[in-house]
């Protein structure tokens, strides 16, 4: 903090853009963390929010429900195949959480003791909780607490960037779910596989190539290991699908929502299930079946009113299929990124894209932190009127899906210029 004495203060937001207390405005170029579809200040969510507001603010869904949760569980179920239940929490930690509890109490309410452990993918990322920082270490940001951690089974992502050198691409793919089929081979401890879906974003974004995701799902059903998956981040078009995990072919048995459920306007995340793992929760009160943990806000009516009317607009506006034309205005620029003598990497899907910076594009050397790329980016992003955060060397255009072609050439050009930049700081 001492390197950042004062951040900028913003009091409106306006479509895609932020605007400070002093008037100042900026591009929010990561969707205001990843989580803003139409841009600020929607008219109709603004509109759900009062109307809900003017009704019912809060009610707790112990021993009661209220109406809005439970629109909102029956129209989640009705668009991710393959689950019956949905389960609230207010963000994605929590959400990944819930999903790590279910998995293990499913093993024990069927009468199975031992099924405890879990599996994960190297580079994975579910939240800052202790239990989803055990599942998703990394070690920058987390090695301060790992005496708390829960040992996890950790396997290589295929990251075709930085894989080793003795492979080719389709030899470390079939090496990486190899390594998977002989852990679950070894070990009859194991409640579950847990991955993002689609790819991993805070882990670098690394996208998986096709088939994988689908082929560790069907590992999973072969050797009766739970397959949860994290659709935080990626997740409602993010990488250019509604639901990532129907995209990819891979039916979970857990998945986790969170981020663009409501738009990006109220904190609201949901942990989905299939009949199967609902059921084993069902019992006599003396049994203890039941799954302790709930939230304060778990279903606030006015987080789950605004995701109604998110949902609702994603349908009118056709938004997915707007997307997909967008991906291709990010497609047309990857040449001209890759080109730029501080770029190693340019990976892209749908309204996400990654720029890895190096030092040396031939080594692919990383830059080094005391260079502190991620501060320079901001500051001159921030010359460049756009909101740009970096995950250390790696550069995120995380845009609201809804952006416009103008809006989005804005923020192209812009990052071009910033890495043209700093290029001479490095
Ligand atoms: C894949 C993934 N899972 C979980 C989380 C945690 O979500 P939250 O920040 O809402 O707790 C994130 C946050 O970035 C994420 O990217």
């Amino acid at each position: 903090m001492n390197e950042w004495k004062n951040f900028d203060v913003i009091i409106k937001g306006e479509g895609m853009w932020l605007i400070d207390s002093k008037g100042n405005k900026l591009l929010d170029g990561i969707a205001s963390m990843w989580c803003n579809v139409w841009g600020h200040s929607k008219k109709e969510l603004v509109n759900a929010m009062i109307k809900q507001t003017q009704k019912l603010q809060h009610s707790s869904l112990f021993n009661l429900t209220n109406d809005q949760a439970e629109l909102l569980a029956e129209k989640l179920v009705s668009i991710s195949p393959g689950m019956s239940k949905v389960f609230y929490s207010d963000d994605g930690s929590t959400a990944m959480e819930i999903a790590i509890k279910m998995a293990v109490q499913y093993w024990q309410n069927i009468g199975i003791k031992n099924k405890t452990k879990f599996v994960t993918l190297e580079n994975g990322y579910h939240g800052d909780t202790i239990g989803t920082m055990s599942i998703g270490y990394v070690p920058s940001f987390f090695s301060k607490f790992k005496k708390l951690l829960f040992p996890v089974i950790k396997t290589p992502t295929p990251h075709k960037y930085r894989m080793p050198k003795n492979f080719t691409f389709n030899e470390y793919q079939r090496h990486c779910l190899e390594r998977i089929e002989s852990i679950f081979k070894k070990n009859n401890e194991l409640a579950a596989f847990v991955m993002e879906s689609g790819a991993q974003v805070t882990g670098g974004v690394i996208i998986y190539p096709p088939e994988f995701q689908k082929k560790i799902s069907q590992l999973c059903k072969k050797h009766d290991v739970l397959f949860i998956l994290d659709e935080i981040a990626t997740g409602f078009g993010r990488l250019g699908s509604f639901i990532e995990y129907q995209a990819q072919k891979s039916i979970p048995d857990i998945v986790s929502y969170g981020k663009m459920l409501t738009g990006g306007y109220l904190p609201l995340a949901t942990t989905l299930t299939n009949q199967k793992i609902y059921d084993s929760y069902l019992g006599n009160y003396e049994e203890m079946k039941h799954f302790f943990h709930g939230h304060t806000f778990t279903g606030n009516p006015l987080a789950c009113a605004t995701a109604l009317a998110n949902l609702e607009l994603y349908e009118k506006n056709s938004l997915i299929s707007r997307i997909q034309n967008k991906t291709k205005q990010f497609e047309g620029r990857i040449d001209e990124i890759n080109n730029l003598s501080l770029v190693g990497d340019v990976r892209h899907k749908g309204m996400l894209m990654a720029i890895e910076l190096v030092s040396n594009k031939n080594k692919k050397t990383s830059i080094s932190p005391d260079k502190k790329i991620h501060q320079k980016i901001f500051v001159e992003a921030k010359k460049h009127k756009i909101y740009l955060r970096t995950l250390g060397h790696i550069i995120m255009l995380v845009p609201p899906l809804a952006i416009s072609t103008k809006e989005l050439d804005f923020l192209l050009d812009g990052t071009i210029d910033i890495i043209k930049k700093v290029t001479k700081d490095i």
